[in-house]
């Protein structure tokens, strides 16, 4: 009786004091937090659904969890209709091409009407966001999808790993087999439904090869049932070749008889276990993947084949547009793999079947934080297309920085091609408007994001990525939803409806894009991301003298691609009007100068500033602002959750210093190849840095870091003994209490430990266990490496002795091996060393003044 009472008043006192319950972030916007009740005590505590299908009870119950627990009484699902109840029903005669839900309320009714079950489950989840965001209920709202296709792409091996996942292994697959306990599965397709997507193709594009054997399918049929109750529909990716891989046949020539009876057959097997099967990715002709070219055929004639097989059954093709050769010779100033799209698919246009939809990414190149809007959804007029974009963050910090990709997105859809010289932009096109159908209906396409959500607790590892994903459904819905609404909507459910917890989250990731590209590649010029491994840190002439074409062509007199008509001739690949904007130095806009055009480092912008001033002003601004998220997140405390909050508080610490590195990298390496310096005088020039390799060492040594602009003065120290090492300095700082950051290399191999001591007293410990860094494999000191970690508030006095201990990891264990992610991509890393030691590598130290800002220096 007594902890019953206890536990009573246990639970309300967390109940109202909410920011101080954990919470691990697996709710996402799903959190259905309490709001003030009053507003809506009129609305009706019964829900009544009409239908009795999977998804409308998904729906009606849905509704009964969410509003029970934001408004603190109980709401049930009834199973008799009456006046004064909340009421979900299928609208009669409507057209089902398109989904599309009304909500209308009176003070004792509330209708939800769908003209499908996802529909009506659409808007049981529209009208308790709003509720959840302390908003009115309207009194009529009617919404329509823009497009049939909305889709998550899931880069989840069957092995259990995920190919460009930073958030853990995959919830779908473990050791070649469906996982048997798929909770969690089901629980990701609730999230995807709330926010209109459709469709989630679970397995890697580049596919397994043994993925469509029958007994698979059968595993996947349990995968699919997962996602039925949610409207969310399976799909696959497949590799071409499974006719010979799979069926044993000699050949996987799409128009070899035997290879269509052999399609045919797979496909209708897949629908007597999966009768919603959404339909086929396919990756082929593209970085070692086999595909049509084998045999002289087009991707038309692949798809068509695919396409015939699945059209009795409702299914679609979704043909990849991201074909390019990967072994360019980048000698030849005219070879350019941004032509690739066009080049390869262009010619095609018209003789897709009418289930066939060309999936094209947002750019020409491959998801990098700026490029130009793809050429190919202008060249494709009589073809069915839809949008790739990647929530995962690949090339954009990969969920340790935080980047909110709808801007990016945003500015994709809203540029207008000015295809035929009329007004395309990217959103009518793959909504299917700006080329309708003879019959003048709208062409199916639509939007994918590759996902690649993970077991972390919080599907995507930051708490922030999550925004990206909510963002990306919210826009393929609707790609005209002011921005502002839809990250505000997110801020709420995520966070909660405190106004400076909203102004201050949705401030930093409005302006996260902008920031993000500030202090990583400039001016279009790519990322300049280490491209042959993960990209993630810097490493800029990666990019240069490969097959990959991702060149950036940085040489003493200039930097750029020429891609105008006297170079690579891509910029003629646009319709006209954007074409000569591209061209034109005079018209070409500033942030895609170096992708468009080779130019000397002192070309003037249209700002008046020359281009390698703006890359140092860009980069120092960029990694300050960077820098003051942390600090804009500690006014939060206590607002939001510890558990969530600690979380956050450690990433944008990460950031903070990663920015540095990244600014670092680039101003250093721009400074060497430019030989113009930064006329403020702060590249390579750092007063607050102690060089680890300037200190007094004991066992400490020096070592050269590659690329030498990862590290400061292009050295670290290591040390190679079990028992550890040390370097001093004496300090000749005035008294005052200071913030020291120590920049190190956390590699992904062993677990090396540091120590921080002022005259022998020790002030600060911390391992480093690559909690913060991406799950590949990585023993390299580099800028995917470089970590920074902050002691704060120590008093320091001339003459104090400042001491770094490190204790290096030298074991060989096989559970670092394991760690090692083979990627079946041809992106693996090259010259991957069987070295799995960690050497307590260190870069620098920097004393700042003590401060809300992490020293930067
Ligand atoms: C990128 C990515 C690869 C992926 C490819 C694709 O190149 O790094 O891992 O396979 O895109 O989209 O097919």
């Amino acid at each position: 009786m007594f902890f019953a009472v206890r536990n009573a008043i246990l639970a309300t006192a967390l109940l109202l004091s909410y920011p101080c319950v954990a919470e691990d972030g697996s709710a996402a916007w799903l959190r259905y937090a309490p709001v003030p009740a009053a507003p809506y005590a009129s609305l009706p505590s019964h829900i009544f659904v009409h239908g009795d299908s999977p998804v409308e009870r998904s729906a009606g119950a849905e509704l009964a969890r969410g509003l029970t627990a934001m408004l603190g009484r109980s709401f049930d699902v009834v199973t008799k209709r009456s006046e004064g109840s909340i009421e979900l029903t299928l609208a009669s005669g409507a057209s089902t091409t398109l989904e599309s839900y009304t909500i209308d309320s009176t003070r004792r009714h509330l209708r939800i009407a769908g003209n499908t079950p996802q529909a009506e489950l659409y808007g049981a989840f529209h009208l308790l966001e709003e509720i959840a965001a302390a908003r009115p209920i309207p009194a009529h709202e009617a919404s329509t999808a823009a497009a049939p296709v909305r889709w998550t792409n899931e880069w989840d091996n069957l092995d259990g790993s995920i190919e460009r996942g930073y958030a853990g292994q995959s919830f779908f697959f473990e050791k070649g087999h469906v996982r048997q306990d798929l909770t969690r599965a089901s629980a990701y397709a609730r999230l995807l439904a709330s926010v209109g997507i459709n469709g989630c193709n679970a397995n890697n594009v580049n596919a397994d090869l043994d993925l469509l054997t029958s007994d698979h399918l059968k595993e996947y049929a349990r995968l699919a049932d997962a996602f039925r109750p949610w409207g969310v529909r399976l799909a696959l990716s497949v590799d071409l070749t499974s006719p010979q891989a799979v069926g044993g046949l000699p050949t996987f020539d799409p128009l070899d008889p035997t290879v269509i009876a052999w399609w045919q057959r797979k496909v209708d097997e897949i629908y007597t276990l999966i009768p919603d099967f959404a339909g086929f990715t396919v990756k082929a002709d593209s970085e070692g993947r086999k595909g049509p070219a084998q045999y002289g055929r087009s991707p038309a004639d692949a798809a068509n084949v695919l396409a015939r097989a699945l059209a009795p059954h409702h299914g679609v093709v979704l043909y990849r547009g991201f074909v390019y050769d990967n072994h360019l010779d980048w000698r030849d100033p005219k070879a350019d793999r941004a032509r690739a799209g066009v080049d390869n698919f262009a010619k095609y246009d018209g003789r897709f079947e009418p289930n066939v939809i060309i999936q094209i990414k947002e750019g020409p190149i491959d998801f990098q934080a700026r490029e130009p809007v793809n050429p190919l959804f202008a060249a494709l007029p009589h073809t069915n297309v839809a949008i790739e974009v990647q929530a995962s963050q690949e090339y954009t910090g990969q969920q340790r920085h935080m980047v909110w990709l709808p801007s990016m997105w945003r500015w994709v859809l809203d540029t207008d091609l000015r295809a035929e010289g009329r007004h395309t932009p990217v959103k009518e096109i793959v909504t299917g408007r700006a080329f309708p159908l003879a019959s003048g209906a709208p062409r199916p396409g639509g939007f994918v994001s590759v996902t690649n959500a993970g077991l972390d607790a919080n599907w995507m590892h930051h708490p922030m990525a999550m925004a990206n994903l909510y963002g990306f459904g919210k826009l393929a819905w609707n790609p005209d939803e002011p921005l502002d609404r839809i990250l505000d909507t997110w801020t709420r459910l995520t966070w909660g409806n405190d106004p400076l917890v909203v102004r201050t989250v949705n401030a930093m990731q409005l302006k996260s894009w902008q920031v993000y590209e500030g202090y990583t590649g400039p001016n279009g010029v790519g990322t300049l991301t280490n491209i042959l491994g993960y990209h993630f840190g810097p490493d800029i002439e990666s990019a240069e003298r490969n097959g990959w074409g991702q060149w950036i062509r940085g040489e003493k007199n200039g930097i750029g691609m020429d891609r105008t008509a006297a170079g690579t001739g891509y910029a003629q690949l646009y319709p006209p009007l954007v074409a000569a904007r591209y061209e034109s130095l005079a018209t070409c806009p500033d942030d895609l100068l170096l992708f468009f055009h080779h130019v000397p480092y002192d070309h003037k912008l249209h700002t008046g500033q020359t281009l390698i001033q703006s890359i140092y002003d860009t980069h120092y601004k960029s990694a300050r602002e960077a820098g003051e998220y942390a600090v804009a997140w500690s006014t939060l405390e206590g607002r939001v959750d510890p558990e969530r909050y600690r979380q956050v508080a450690a990433l944008f610490n990460f950031q903070a210093g990663h920015a540095i590195v990244w600014r670092d990298a680039i101003d250093t390496w721009f400074e060497r190849i430019s030989g113009i310096a930064d006329d403020k005088g702060r590249v390579d020039r750092h007063p607050l840095r102690i060089e680890a390799e300037s200190m007094t060492a004991t066992g400490y040594e020096p070592i050269d870091v590659t690329p030498s602009e990862t590290a400061s003065g292009g050295k670290a120290m290591v040390c190679r003994n079990d028992a550890g090492c040390t370097l001093s300095t004496v300090l000749q700082q005035p008294a005052g209490a200071y913030d020291i950051a120590v920049q190190y290399f956390d590699t992904w191999a062993g677990v090396s430990n540091y120590e921080l001591l002022v005259n022998g007293v020790s002030q600060a410990r911390w391992s480093a266990a690559d909690t913060l860094a991406p799950v590949q494999f990585d023993p390299h000191l580099d800028g995917q490496t470089s970590t920074r970690y902050t002691a704060h508030h120590l008093a320091i006095k001339p003459g104090d002795t400042l001491t770094l201990r490190g204790v290096p990891d030298l074991r060989e264990t096989l559970k670092d091996r394991g760690r090692q992610t083979v990627e079946p991509g041809a992106m693996s890393p090259p010259n991957q060393r069987r070295d799995y030691r960690e050497f307590a590598p260190i870069d620098y130290i920097v004393l700042g003044p003590d401060g809300p800002l992490t020293p930067q220096d």
